[in-house]
Order: C-alpha cells, then structure tokens, then sequence
C-alpha cells in the first residue's frame, strides 16, 4: 500500500463500525461502511450505504477502490466479498480466520489442538452423543449452538439429561451442537490482541468482564489478579490469536480458574465490548491499532494511561423507537466520565446502546462515578 491516504471498508454498520471509522478517520484514512439494513451508528460518516450485502454487485461495488476491507463481526459476507477483490486490496482478518472463529465448534478444535487450555468439550451429532459427553463431564454442561451466538442467547446450562434433551431442539443443528463441561470460575476475563500480517502482536492489559443477567454489565482493568495469572492470561490469548492467525484486534474470552489456571472460553474476531475502556484507558485503543494492523501499519502502545480504567454499559430499559436520552447532562456532569452513546435508532430492553468509560487512580472512585453516569442514562 503506497498510498498514505488509503481507503478502508467495513462491513457493518454498528457501534464497533463507528468507532473503527472514527480512529481510521482520525489517521487520514478514507472510510466507507456498508450495512444490510439502516444502521443508526454508522449514519455519522459521508460514506455509509444500505444495501443488500448479499448481492455479488452490491459487494463489488463496495469494495472496489478499497486497500483494505475489514469486518464489524464475525456475521459479516467476508468470504463473498474476498471472492471479487483484485489482489491489491486485502480482506483481514482472512475469511480462513473468520470461518474458523464463528463455529465455536471448530474454534475450539483448532485451539484446543493447538495446545491452548480450554474447558473439556464434545462436537456432538446426535442426543445420545450429547448425554455421553455429559455423563462423563459430569453435570451441569452448558449446551452452545455453534454459528449465531451472541449476549448469550444460543447457550443453555443444563442440570441433567431431561434439561439436555428439553434444549437439543433449540439449540442444535444438523451438525449437532457443542457440549462444554462447566467451568466452574474464579472470575471471567478478556485480553485484547492487535496482531499484523507478519505475524507481530501488542497485548492489552487483562481486564476483569463482570456478567449480570448473562450480560456484561462493567469491565475493570486491570484486573486484580495475580501477576502469575495475568502473565498465563496474556501468553494464552497470545498463542490462541496466532493459532487462528488473527490479523487486526482480536478479543480472547477467558476463565480464570480457582486453581489459578487459564481457559479459553472464545474468541472475537474484532474490537470488543471488553476493550472499550482502551479509548480513553490506553495510549493506543483497540478500535486504532485494529486499523493499523489490519493497514499493515506500526502498532501503538497498548498501555494504560492511568492506573484504572472502568468501563460501565448503558442498556437499554424498554422496546421501542426512538431513544430519549433523558440524564445525559445528568451524566456529563459526572467528574472524568467519557460518555459513548451508540445512536441505535430503536432500543431494546438490554440492547447496548451505549457505554461510561472513567479512568484514575483510586479504584473504588472512578467505580462510583462510572456506575453513576452510566445509571443517570436512561433509554
Ligand atoms: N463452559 C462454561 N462454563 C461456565 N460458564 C460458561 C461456559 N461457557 C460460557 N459460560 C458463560 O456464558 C457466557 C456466554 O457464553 P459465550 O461467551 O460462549 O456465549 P456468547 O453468546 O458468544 O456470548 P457473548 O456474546 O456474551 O460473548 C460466558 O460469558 C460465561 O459467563
Ligand atoms: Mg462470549
């Protein structure tokens, strides 16, 4: 790419779109976005289209003129896309990579392969392979459909061979689904790697992911953890993102154990909800050094400005369209708080419509103001 000013595509037209667009945009980057159906936060760019991303035309449309395309998930038409492109624009991560990561049956095959630590877990075809897998695990298992998960739907934590069976129906596709022994965890944890095509990586620091109702509702980092941990944490999702070969940001999913091991839960394949912190958190966020990776560009420092960062969502607390977003001055006035609001036209009750983000030197402080920022937000 000679070009200093070059041109990227995203496929998607969602808060992880907006706020790629935003550091590429930042850099001298042209950007475009292309979305299936009107996206509320990609509407703050020049170049943001509504169209049919199934349709081979719309794609070549697209994508013509791109250095690089690059996706907002992993749902993405990665490899329909890659299949018109001249070979002078890059599709990264490469739909190998995608493919890999989107079955969480095949993620965990090739991680676990590789020698990466993951819970103990079967590809299942049938019913019956499905309890023999659990009968050894031993109960409860969680029950994970492979393709379309997200926010935990697609996932079910069944006590015994009844629940297992009442769940196969919903969950489970031709190729069956994927039975997963519990893991039973200290805490959950994510750690965010930006990794270019030959293969160098920076690592973020280990951030502590804080789940209520199956949601992530806060993420603290670092996580208070010890240093033997956080250094297990790191090398882990290291490895993972070369065994996937993972160009761009790639966010590894973890489970601190009691014993003070590390598993994989999953992989992203993308700036994460867990690395939003890393805007105002670190010296380089996880949205620009996944456009400087995936430009094949210097990767920026990933540490963090300050020694917390705590990162709060705002949910969404009824269906409906369109959002007030009654409490913001409320918010804004909360000492340090970075406020993020999507701009999703219609909100859904638990739908991530936004996020606080307060970094600092006292923990249980800038804990206080960013709950109460993100809880002054009501939409
Ligand atoms: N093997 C397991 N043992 C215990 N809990 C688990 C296990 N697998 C998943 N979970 C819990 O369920 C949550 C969602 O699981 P997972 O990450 O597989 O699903 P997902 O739908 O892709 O979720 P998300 O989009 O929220 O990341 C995890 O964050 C964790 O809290
Ligand atoms: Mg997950």
């Amino acid at each position: 790419m000679d070009d200093a000013f070059p041109t990227l595509g995203i496929l998607g037209g969602g808060q992880l779109g907006k706020m790629m667009a935003a550091e590429a945009v930042r850099m001298g980057v042209d950007v475009r976005l292309l979305s299936p159906k009107k996206a509320g936060p990609m509407q703050a760019y020049a170049d943001a289209r509504t169209a049919d991303w199934t349709d081979p035309q719309v794609l070549q449309d697209f994508t013509e003129g791109c250095d690089v395309v690059t996706v907002e998930s992993e749902w993405a038409p990665a490899a329909e896309a890659a299949e018109g492109l001249p070979e002078t624009t890059a599709l990264r991560p490469s739909p190998d990579t995608l493919d890999v990561i989107k079955d969480k049956g095949v993620q965990k095959q090739r991680l676990a392969a590789a020698g990466c630590s993951v819970p103990d877990f079967a590809c299942c075809h049938t019913i019956q392979d499905a309890v023999d897998a659990a009968d050894q695990f031993g109960y409860p298992v969680v029950l994970k459909q492979y393709r379309g998960s997200y926010d935990g739907y697609g996932n079910a934590t069944v006590a015994d061979a009844d629940e297992l069976r009442e769940n196969w129906p919903s969950l489970a596709a031709d190729d069956g689904l994927m039975v997963e022994a519990f893991a039973d965890f200290e805490r959950e944890l994510a750690v965010q790697v930006a990794r270019r095509p030959g293969g160098e990586q920076v690592v973020y620091p280990v951030a502590y992911t804080e789940q209520r109702d199956h949601r992530c509702h806060a993420v603290e980092v670092p996580a208070q953890i010890s240093d033997a941990v956080r250094r297990r944490a790191q090398a882990l999702a290291q490895k993972s993102v070369d065994v996937v070969d993972g160009i761009g940001l790639i966010a590894v999913e973890l489970f601190e154990m009691p014993d003070g091991s590390v598993l994989v839960n999953e992989l992203a394949p993308r700036p994460h909800n867990t690395g939003h912190y890393s805007i105002e958190g670190c010296a380089t966020s996880q949205f620009e050094n996944h456009v400087r990776a995936i430009l094949d560009w210097p990767l920026g420092s990933p540490t963090l400005r300050a020694s917390h960062a705590i990162m709060v969502n705002v949910l969404g607390q009824r269906t409906g369209s369109p959002p007030s977003t009654e409490g913001l001055e409320e918010a804004l006035s909360v000492d340090g708080a970075a406020v993020h609001i999507y701009g999703k036209p219609d909100v859904r009750d638990g739908r991530k419509m936004g996020h606080v983000t307060v970094i600092g030197e006292d923990r249980d402080d800038i804990r206080s103001r960013a709950e109460n920022a993100a809880a002054a937000i009501r939409l």
